[in-house]
């Protein structure tokens, strides 16, 4: 599984002590890329579970979809 992620942001963000859960005593960090409260995870994770390895994804608007392949602006497409 792969999955395609904009992120905008060019910089580190420096976490703090608010950043700790106050349940858990913790800080999470996004890993999936899909995180509304990014860089921290928010459990939007769960919804890769069943992503298929082998298989790229995309997530848009609340959606998400396979995609064969991502053509680059400086690549020709074959269509
Ligand atoms: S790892 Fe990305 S939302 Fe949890």
């Amino acid at each position: 599984m792969t999955r395609l992620v904009e992120l905008d942001e060019t910089g580190p963000r420096r976490l703090d002590p608010e950043d700790i859960d106050d349940e858990k005593g913790d800080v999470a960090v996004c890993q999936c890329g899909l995180s509304d409260s990014f860089p921290f995870c928010d459990g939007s994770h769960r919804r890769t579970h069943d992503e298929d390895d082998g298989t790229t994804y995309v997530y848009e608007d609340g959606e998400r979809r396979a995609v064969e392949r991502v053509v680059t602006s400086d690549e020709e497409r074959d269509d």
